[in-house]
Formats: structure tokens, C-alpha cells, sequence
């Protein structure tokens, strides 16, 4: 949810104290030192580090909005951590009353959502995943905790890594797409980044939160917050993955999410948050909640606030985001003999073992030196990382004729609402920084082409169509004001496109149509905008579609009519750019996208690594074959696609063996040669299907991938290991493992577009 930042604690005289003695990095000493405070606090105290509190004027959800009484309930010891306090100088004056003017001065957590940059905004997660970078998207954390912790935050609610698979749901814009490989690598990227390696070595290093676990991201009909419900088999071998590659790097904490798992509320779910989290994987951080889940989990009806606050605490939560459900009913609980002072005791304890490790018991200040954020935040090498990661993310969705790269001379018409807008650049999550400080597409596309050629501008449409609510998609990241109606707009348009060389139609969705509570059930671009699309290429003038969105959207029309699109997702604050960057050439898109692009809305859920069936489709259209009567099962664009100025030719698989011993390894082998006019980069992608297996297994999984440089006319080889535990996955019983028996390599560039070879393990 989002909180509008308020303002009001700014205004604090900033005292310095001392820090506490007593911190050091090894274990035994961080829990004698944890064992002795415990010793120290009375019950209050101790439920009082359960507790989250937001210190901020919220838009939505149950949270306290009067700033003093938050100061209040710092001083009583009642809080452990703060979300959304944004300046070094308004985080050190809180942290002040933590230290100052409590009784046992416990240093609190700042934590935030900033999930695809702070200040300097990167592409929004699900367009850095399409980048398949794994160093870019790493350096993009780092450098968003760098920016952050100069500006007092010591904690992030990120890396969000939920599988998604039905583009209806608006929070596939906050994660990797569907595939559980892909997104356990991006997981992983994004928890060091954040952290560093090793974690928090020093004060631009913050912790990570991997949420919303768990299966959150197969919300039924894509809507959110809706009903999940799956088999074992399918949580541990498909949508588990990222939430567990994250744990192996070491994330500090996890945030459980708001549905339910197996019938359990996720945030009461001692199986999940417990037996999977802690016994199975090993996480030795701390479980925060998501807004107010504990609160949210009476209207699912299996328990009440106070039941609710127990089965939290007994579950495993430690942490609980603005219920109050741990400060009001725990004391009562423990008298009540529903929980014992132990179990309280568990959760305080990995709260500050959190804190500890932070080293803000050393320093309760190290995220508030007032110097920073003037030298660290929106650095020149932080944009120039942006731009660089945002024109990696962008994906060439089609390009006839080869209509771009456009050249820099001539009369080039800029239209669409899109074009000459500032916040919408920025993504769902662009919340803490500037919403008006991105660039345009129109500055970008000016500062590119100097006075080589002309751009201008016309808006073409307004924005929305009749949606229902678009008071709230305007609420914070309008589009400017045009009191114009469509039809003077389209006027205008057309008349610049009939003056003008070649059309740049920036359309698509606006920022706010995806992430938390942007479900759609029509995906298309909006009908002002595509009316004008259709205009457009009506003049016969070559169109160029720069495509904004933060999900999938059924382009059929558009892939069939329109000669280019180049789809941009929401590509950050240094994105109009890296727009200019792409459009002329300067840079090679190379993006592949991480979802199968649906034709029709029809057909989500849609994933590339379905499971095999008793009736597969061969070819559509055959009668009692898993299919539709009305549309094929192949995605608009599937899984991995993405184009590029040049062309990349694959040579045929070489295996090191056609037998795989257990235990032992192959290697599988490509030539891919650049067989066109200019250098560009190549996504070569590794899938690997068991043939035959216990259980039901998918056609084909992504199990490795190289991001490979190659000039023009180069070739290179591209060498992948295959070992066993690539070959593993839980069995019926969960057991992991790997079964005997055939499997079929693919290698290519796309999960449609493969070359294929099979082994045997024996
Ligand atoms: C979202 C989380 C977010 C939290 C705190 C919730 O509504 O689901 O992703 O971290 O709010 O802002």
C-alpha cells in the first residue's frame, strides 16, 4: 500500500548521542549480547519490538495518522521498527527518541518500499528482469541502498518474488514473470545488491526483505488478493523457487503475504512460516507481516483479532506492519496461557539479532550521516546505470522492414500521452523519489537528435477511456491537464503525423493500471490510445510503437498492423534516454521478455513451462485435444522472446555424452554467430525436459541462460554444465530428487524457438 510521506517530524532538533557498547560481528557474542538486553526488558518492552509502525498519513488501510501519537508510542518502548520516514535528518531525530528517551534505547529499523531505485529510478522490476542480467539488476540494488541509506533507511521491502502467470494480476510488474529459475537468479542478484557480500560491511549495505511468501502471484483471476490454492507438488517445484534462492543468499527477512496457503492465512501459517521457512530452508531472519495482514486475517473468517494475534506470533511472525495485533493481545494472551513468554521472547530476539547485525547497537546513527545523501544520492554513475539497465530491459517486440533504428535527420512526429510526461515514466514503485523529475520521452528524443532533426509533439488522446476508476489512476501520476476533447486531439495529431517523416506513438498503460490493486481484466492498450494507434497507421506513414506498460497486454492487432514496437515497460528516471538510446541505435535492444504474451485475454493463465497432459494439442485445430475452439495455444509472444537490430544464427547442439552418470556432469554446446550488419546482444537460453517421470513434469523449464556480446559476423560458443541437480525436482512425497531415464536438451532463443538433443541418465 502506498503511504503518502508526511513531514510533520522534519522539524526536530537533531541531538547526537552515544552508541552502544558491546557489538561484535561473531555469533556468541552477538547472542550473549542479545541474551542479556532480553534479560533486561520487561513483557511490554519485548511486544513492543513486534511492532511496526508506519509514520506516515496513510491513503488507505488501518494505521495511525496523528504523527505525535507515533512519537508517543516510541517513547513507551511500543515500536521496533518505522516505515516511511524519508531524510537522514528525520530518520536521526526519531532514532534519537529511540535511543534518548526510551528506557532500554533500542536502535528501531527504517524501512521502506523503494523496489526499483530510491532516487535514481530504475526500470520497474519486471522490466529489469527482461534485461536477463544478472550484474546490471545486482548493481541496481546496490545502487538503490546506497542512495537510501544515505537518505537514513536500514531496510528494504524488496526483492518482491512472486510467480506470476496471469497478467490480469497488476503485481506482476513488481516481480521477474513466470518462470521459477529465472526469478530464484534475480532473487538471488537482488538480496546482494541490497545486503552486499558480505551483508552489512558497511553503511551503504541494507537488509532485504523477500516477500509476499508465499504464492502470492497466483492469485485466482488475477485478482488481487484473491483466493490461492495448489498442490504441494506445484508450490515446491514451481513457485517456491525464488522465495528459497533468496533465503541461500542470505536475506535478513521475509514478508508473508496476504492470502491464504492450504486454507491457513499465509501470516498465521505455521507450516509455511515455520516447517518450510525455518526448518526446511534454514532462514535465521525475521517474518514482518504485510499491512495490517493480522487485521486483514478476521475477514477470512477462521479467527478473530485476538486469535488472529496468536496464531501469528505461534506461526512464526515476528513482526507485525501496523495491526496493533501484537501490542494489543499478546499481553492478555500470555496471562491467558495461549502463548508462553518464550515464544515472545523468539520473536524479540530476531528482531534484534536484526539490528545487531545492521551494527545499529554500535551505531544507531550509521544510516544518518547528514553528509550523504548530497554526495550519494542520483550520482552521475547512479544514472548513467539506470539509463544503461533500462535500455537492456527493453524489449523489440517487432521490427518490419527494419524501420528502426530510426536515423537522426528528417521531420520526426512525436504522439501519444506518453510522450510528454513526467511521472508515468517512473512505475508503481517510483514512490520515494520526485515524481516530476524524470525526463520526457520528448526531451530525450531532442537532446539525442541535437539539430540533426525535428521532434514534435502532439498528446493524440487523452489518456484513460471510460475506465471505471480513473479518478485513482490521475490520483498521483496524472498526465497533464488537456481540456481538449479526443477528437481535437486526434485533429491535431494527424495533421503533425501528414507533416512529418516517421510517427512515434508512445501509448500504453499509465503507471497506475498495474501493481498492487491494478487488476484489469481487459489488457489492451486503452481505447482512446489504441483509436489513435489505428489513425496513425492509417496515414501510411511508417509507425514506431513505444509501448509503457507493466504487464503483458493483447497486442494482435498492433503486431499485426503496426511495423515497430519496441516495448519500454516503465523505464525509470533516466529513461527517456535510454528511449533515445534504443530508438536511434545507440543502443542495440537486447531485452527478452520473462511472460508469454497472451493473443487474447482469453487464454491466462499463460506460461511456457505448462505441464504435460493426456490430450496435447499438436496443431490447432483437433477435436478432443486440450485446446480452444476459437484460438491457439501458442502465446502472441512466448516466453524469451525479444528481437534485435541484428540477427544471431544457431548452430546445432553438441553434448559432451549422450550418458549422465549420477553425479557426474555434461556439457552442452552452441556456436551462435552474429549474422548481421552491427554488433548486438544475444540471450541464449537453456531448456531441459525429463522425459519420463514419476509425476507429472512441465514440457520444458529454463534451466540455464548466457548473456553473450557478439560483434558483427562473430561467432561464439556458449558451453552450459548440465549436472544433476538440474535435473532434480520434489517428488510426490517432496523428496528431491533426480529419476533415471531420458531427457531432452533445448538450446535457443526463445522458449518456442529451440534446438533440441536427447541424453540419457543413467
Ligand atoms: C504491499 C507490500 C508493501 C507493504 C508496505 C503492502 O500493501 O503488499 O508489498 O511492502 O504494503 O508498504
Amino acid at each position: 500500500m502506498r503511504r503518502i510521506f508526511a513531514s510533520i517530524l522534519s522539524a526536530f532538533v537533531i541531538l547526537a548521542v552515544s552508541a552502544n557498547d558491546g557489538e561484535k560481528k561473531t555469533s556468541p557474542q552477538m547472542d550473549k549480547f542479545i541474551s542479556d538486553l532480553i534479560s533486561k526488558m520487561t513483557l511490554e518492552e519485548k511486544i513492543g519490538q513486534l511492532h511496526l509502525i508506519s509514520g506516515t498519513d496513510a491513503v488507505s488501510g488501518e494505521t495511525v495518522s496523528n504523527q505525535s501519537k507515533v512519537l508517543q508510542q516510541i517513547k513507551a518502548g511500543k515500536v521496533g521498527a518505522f516505515i516511511n520516514a524519508k531524510g537522514a535528518a528525520k530518520v536521526r531525530e526519531i532514532q534519537r527518541v529511540a535511543i534518548e528517551e526510551t528506557r532500554m534505547k533500542i536502535p528501531l529499523l527504517f524501512g521502506m518500499d523503494f523496489a526499483h531505485g530510491y532516487e535514481t529510478i530504475f526500470p520497474i522490476s519486471y522490466g529489469s528482469a527482461a534485461s536477463w542480467n544478472m550484474e546490471a539488476i545486482k548493481e541496481s540494488a546496490h545502487i538503490a541502498a546506497v542512495e537510501a541509506s544515505a537518505d537514513g533507511l536500514n531496510w528494504i521491502y524488496s526483492p518482491m518474488v512472486d510467480i506470476t502467470r496471469d497478467a490480469r494480476w497488476g503485481r506482476i510488474a513488481e516481480g521477474a514473470g513466470e518462470d521459477p529459475y529465472l526469478g530464484g537468479q534475480i532473487a538471488k542478484a537482488l538480496v546482494k545488491g541490497y545486503q552486499g557480500e558480505p551483508a552489512y560491511a558497511n553503511n551503504t549495505n541494507i537488509m532485504a526483505c523477500v516477500k509476499h511468501f508465499g504464492l502470492y502471484g497466483a492469485s485466482e483471476a488475477g485478482r488481487d488478493y484473491s483466493v490461492v490454492d495448489m498442490s504441494k507438488v506445484r508450490m515446491y517445484n514451481e513457485y517456491f523457487e525464488p522465495y528459497k534462492a533468496a533465503v541461500e543468499a542470505g536475506v535478513g527477512s521475509v514478508m508473508s503475504s496476504f492470502n491464504e496457503v492450504e486454507g491457513i492465512p499465509a501470516t498465521a501459517n505455521k507450516w509455511l512460516l515455520t516447517d518450510v521457512l525455518r526448518n526446511q530452508w534454514g532462514f535465521d531472519g525475521f517474518v514482518v507481516t504485510d499491512y495490517a495482514s493480522i487485521g486483514d486475517i478476521i475477514r477470512f473468517g477462521v479467527s478473530d483479532y485476538y486469535g488472529a494475534s496468536v496464531m501469528s506470533l505461534k506461526a512464526g511472525t515476528d513482526l507485525d506492519m501496523e495491526s496493533y495485533g501484537f501490542t494489543n493481545n499478546l499481553k492478555n494472551a500470555l496471562e491467558k496461557g495461549d502463548i508462553t513468554e518464550n515464544e515472545i521472547n523468539i520473536a524479540c530476539r530476531r528482531i534484534l539479532e536484526a539490528k545487531y547485525k545492521l551494527g545499529l547497537f554500535s551505531d544507531p546513527y550509521k544510516y544518518c550521516d547528514p553528509k550523504r545523501p548530497e554526495k550519494d544520492i542520483k550520482k552521475k554513475e547512479h544514472r548513467e546505470a539506470a539509463r544503461k539497465l533500462a535500455g537492456e530491459s527493453f524489449v523489440l517486440l517487432k521490427n518490419d522492414k527494419n524501420i528502426l533504428p530510426l536515423k537522426k535527420n528528417g521531420k520526426i512526429a512525436l504522439i501519444g500521452p506518453h510522450g510528454n510526461n513526467r511521472p508515468n515514466m517512473l512505475g508503481s514503485w517510483g514512490w520515494p523519489s520526485n515524481l516530476n523529475m524524470a525526463s520526457t520521452v520528448m526531451e530525450g528524443l531532442k537532446d539525442a537528435v541535437g539539430d540533426k532533426a525535428t521532434v514534435s509533439y502532439a498528446r493524440g488522446c487523452q489518456p484513460y477511456g471510460n475506465m471505471e476508476h480513473e479518478v485513482w489512476l490521475s490520483l498521483t501520476k496524472d498526465f497533464e491537464k488537456d481540456g481538449r476533447s479526443n477528437t481535437e486531439l486526434l485533429a491535431e495529431a494527424l495533421k503533425l503525423a501528414k507533416e512529418s517523416d516517421v510517427i512515434v506513438a508512445t501509448l500504453g498503460e499509465s503507471s497506475e493500471m498495474s501493481g498492487e490493486s491494478s487488476s484489469r481484466s481487459d489488457i489492451n492498450i486503452p481505447a482512446p490510445q489504441k483509436e489513435l494507434l489505428k489513425e496513425l497507421v492509417a496515414t501510411g506513414k511508417p509507425v514506431v510503437l513505444v509501448l509503457f506498460t507493466g504487464r503483458p497486454l493483447t497486442i494482435k492487432w498492433e503486431s499485426e498492423n503496426v511495423p515497430a514496437i519496441l516495448n519500454v515497460w516503465f523505464p525509470g528516471s533516466e529513461g527517456a534516454y535510454a528511449i533515445a538510446d534504443a530508438l536511434f541505435g545507440d543502443v542495440n535492444p537486447s531485452g527478452k521478455l520473462t511472460s508469454s504474451w497472451p493473443q487474447d485475454i482469453g487464454q491466462v493463465p499463460i506460461y511456457y513451462n505448462i505441464k504435460k497432459v493426456s490430450k496435447p494439442m499438436d496443431k490447432w485445430f483437433q477435436k478432443f485435444r486440450s485446446g480452444y475452439l476459437d484460438i491457439s495455444n501458442e502465446p502472441l509472444y512466448p516466453f524469451g522472446y525479444g528481437l534485435s537490430y541484428t540477427t544471431f544464427e544457431y548452430g546445432d547442439i553438441i553434448l559432451s555424452d549422450t550418458i549422465m552418470n549420477k553425479g557426474k556432469s555434461l556439457t552442452a554446446s552452441v556456436d551462435i554467430t552474429n549474422t548481421g550488419k552491427v554488433a548486438g546482444s544475444e540471450i541464449v537460453q537453456l531448456y531441459i525436459q525429463d522425459m519420463v517421470s514419476s509425476i507429472t513434469r512441465p514440457v520444458k523449464e529454463l534451466k540455464g541462460f548466457e548473456k553473450i556480446y557478439l560483434k558483427a559476423g562473430e561467432t561464439k560458443r556458449v558451453n552450459f554444465t548440465i549436472n544433476e541437480d538440474l535435473l532434480k525436482f520434489y517428488n510426490y512425497n517432496l523428496d528431491y530428487v533426480s529419476e533415471p531415464g531420458d531427457f531432452q536438451i533445448m538450446v535457443g532463443r526463445n522458449s518456442s524457438d529451440v534446438k533440441n538433443l536427447k541424453f540419457t541418465l543413467k
